[in-house]
């Protein structure tokens, strides 16, 4: 990738895909996707990216062509994300890539290796999030808030929440989209003003059994003074602000919790919770609704542009295979 003002711009060159440790596996990729997170390492001056060129590419799936490890052995069919892939390494943006067997995760096998990259790090991490909301005590048939919600985390926790039997309610900057938050579960959507911070007021009303939220900064402080009492927050993104401003009143007065989520260092048990979970809700979503569109990789420069700006709905799928 390389800087050119706040252009990101991608290169497409023929190179050997490289182990780093002797044990890596090698997958011949069959999908990857284009995440927030690939925007923020193409960026000029990225803080995210840790190398000064790489494949980009934070998730792929594919076959295993290679392996020394026999719980993972060639043809099996895995999800690849996490780690250093993508932001310190080559990652998912080729036809194949290597990767230590810790963030090489065996696919059910109701998912595909198109589902499981239309699902991609972002879906892992709207269902991370929900197994951590049903972890604190989230009770089925309650309203949970999604924001961001024509994104790839949003839509996918709208769409995860609606099919485990809960309420989700879909926040949006994207007002024209809400026919398409409707089809994909959603009981209502509101406008993102209507998840705005109003600091001047310690508590909100109690709204909120549960929250899925990936933009952070003053919409998050705004939930935590919305949730009701003894609710959760589970919180995986900034796309709005790094920046959390908020008292300790939501937390000792209402015993709300903020669950963080991370799905880069996720364990390996983590990892197979989050994929047997979405293998056993796979034949209840429509995935293909949950796709924005295919590219190749020569058309990736252009996708990560939408992406940053906002011109997405749902996911984007890299095939890696030349038309
Ligand atoms: N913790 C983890 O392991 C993890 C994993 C995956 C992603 N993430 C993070 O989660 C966030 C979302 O990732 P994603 O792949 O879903 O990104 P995405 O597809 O770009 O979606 C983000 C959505 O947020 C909304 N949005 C954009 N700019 C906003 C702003 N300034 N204020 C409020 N809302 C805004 C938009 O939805 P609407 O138009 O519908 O409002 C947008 O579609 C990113 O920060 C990403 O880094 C974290």
């Amino acid at each position: 990738m390389s800087e050119v003002d706040d252009t990101l711009s991608m290169e497409l060159r023929e190179i050997e895909a490289v182990a780093t440790e002797s044990d890596d596996i090698l997958v011949s990729v069959d999908f990857s996707g284009v995440n927030f997170k690939d925007t923020m390492v193409a960026a000029p001056k990225s803080r995210v990216r840790r190398v000064a060129s790489l494949v980009g590419g934070v998730d792929a799936a594919g076959t295993v062509v290679d392996s020394n490890d026999h719980s993972l052995p060639v043809g099996t069919r895995v999800a690849v994300h996490g780690g250093a892939l993508g932001v310190a390494r080559d990652g998912g943006f080729a036809q194949f890539i290597y990767s230590p067997i810790r963030y090489v995760t065996p696919l059910p096998d109701s998912v595909t290796t198109r589902i499981a990259m239309i699902i991609g790090t972002a879906g892992f991490t709207a269902m991370e999030s929900l197994l951590a909301l049903e972890d604190h005590g989230l009770e089925k048939g309650s309203e949970v808030l999604v924001t961001g919600a024509t994104g790839g985390v949003g839509s996918q926790a709208v769409a995860f929440l609606a099919a485990t039997g809960y309420r989700p309610v879909a926040s949006t900057g994207s007002p024209s989209e809400s026919p398409w938050l409707l089809e994909r579960g959603a009981v209502r959507v509101i406008g993102r003003d209507d998840v705005a911070d109003n600091p001047g007021r310690v508590l909100a009303s109690e709204t909120w059994a549960g929250a899925i939220d990936c933009v952070g900064g003053e919409t998050l402080a705004h939930i935590l003074r919305s949730l009701r009492y003894g609710a959760a927050v589970a919180a995986s993104g900034l796309v709005a602000s790094a920046e959390l401003a908020t008292t300790v009143f939501p937390f000792i007065t209402r015993s709300v919790a903020l669950l963080g989520i991370d799905s880069v260092e996720a364990s390996m048990a983590t990892r197979a919770r989050v994929w047997s979970a979405l293998g056993a809700i796979t034949s209840r979503i429509d995935f293909e609704g949950l796709l924005d569109r295919e590219v190749q990789l020569e058309e990736l420069t252009s996708a990560l542009h939408d992406v940053r700006d906002g011109k997405t709905r749902g996911r984007i799928l890299v095939n890696p295979t030349p038309g």
